[in-house]
């Protein structure tokens, strides 16, 4: 059973700039009666919490059985012989372990699982294209709903895009929904000759979207030696100034295995939480830019779930969308498989 000591040993080295990250001794003791609370029921219904890098701190080290990124959190989802899956993350997520594990309960406690790429494009939008553009295969990152899934040819995450659409046999590709990572993989695939046609959807993420090349100079002006680490749904102008281009367990692996004492992370703030967590001596130039998609998830809403799931909270949708988008994610795992050990990340670098 976790401790106040314990608990509070992890969270107090967090201070990413909002007062909702920063936890005393009291606040981690008053954290106590609900994690125990949703630690008994999980052993009660054999359910398993899986939260993304994202969300809050007492969530990710209060209870969560399994933290990752988009493409581990899936797999882990798929391979788990629980009967529950509580997901804590946004919607998408929660939808493509569903997609994976139809045998399964997923239950989703965000009140406002939003993500500003999944919601900017709809299974209508998708099918315009697909007349528009019959002769393209048609990618889509995971940040979509399952039936924008179910139209697509395959589905790619941030540790695995750049390696998946150069594999790729069709010269014609349409990538859908994030604008910013779509030109990032016309650039990745420029510096290695590779030609291809691709078109790309116009979505963007709000939160990856405001960041500026000018934001790394001044950083690497401030901080010499920095190690700039960026997240592939950001401009071009950023991705190209990185030392380091991944997902959100790309970026946090190459903090663990970096010899380096100072570090710049252009992506959600959550992320720069569990480093300082982990590394209380190393130094985080801070962004503090929040999803509130993810950050809405709390203990509480965990709990509720556990305790009362309603309709609403359970992830459901008809078989047949399942169904394709389910040959559209198999196809990025048989892709990833291909992908040469090493390779897994997005960045070039
Ligand atoms: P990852 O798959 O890299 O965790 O990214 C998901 C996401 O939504 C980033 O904004
Ligand atoms: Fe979506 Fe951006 Fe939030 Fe990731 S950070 S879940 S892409 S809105």
């Amino acid at each position: 059973m976790l401790t106040a000591d314990e608990l509070y040993a992890k969270l107090k080295p967090i201070r990413v700039g909002a007062p909702m990250c920063e936890f005393t001794f009291e606040r981690c003791e008053s954290l106590l009666p609900v994690i125990g609370r949703i630690q008994e029921l999980k052993r009660e219904k054999n359910a398993v919490i899986l939260a993304h890098n994202y969300v809050a701190p007492e969530i990710l080290y209060g209870v969560a059985d399994h933290t990752g990124d988009s493409y581990g959190l899936s797999k882990i989802a798929m391979q788990s012989d629980a009967d529950i899956i509580v997901f804590a993350a946004v919607r998408f997520m929660a939808e493509t372990a569903k997609i994976l594990s139809p045998e399964k309960t997923v239950l989703q406690p965000n009140p406002d699982p939003g993500c500003t790429l999944a919601d900017g494009i709809t299974a209508g939008d998708v099918e315009r294209l697909r007349r528009e553009f019959p002769d393209h295969t048609f990618v889509c990152y995971i940040n979509t709903t399952a039936e924008v899934k179910a139209l697509c040819d395959v589905c790619v995450t941030s540790s695995n895009v750049y390696g998946i659409v150069e594999r790729i046999e069709n010269d014609k590709i349409y990538f859908l929904p994030d604008r910013l990572m779509g030109q990032n993989v016309v650039n990745h695939l420029k510096e290695k000759g590779v030609e291809k046609e691709i078109r790309i959807y116009d979505g963007t993420c709000y939160v990856h979207e405001e960041y500026q090349p000018e934001n790394v100079d001044t950083v690497r002006k401030r901080f010499p030696g920095v190690e700039v680490l960026v997240h592939p749904e950001c401009s071009p102008g950023v991705v190209g100034k990185a030392d380091y281009v991944g997902s959100t367990s790309g970026m946090l692996d190459r903090v663990r295995q970096s010899d380096g004492d100072s570090f710049f992370l252009l992506t959600e703030c959550g992320l720069t939480g569990i480093l300082q967590s982990e590394y209380p001596e190393k130094q985080f130039v801070g962004t503090c830019t929040m999803c509130r998609y993810m950050k809405a998830n709390s203990l509480q809403h965990i709990l509720r779930v556990l305790e009362n799931p309603q309709p609403a909270d359970v992830v459901e949708f008809p078989e047949d969308v399942r169904l394709k988008a389910q040959r559209c994610i198999d196809r990025m795992f048989e892709y990833a498989a291909r992908q040469a050990p090493g390779q897994r990340d997005a960045g070039p670098n």
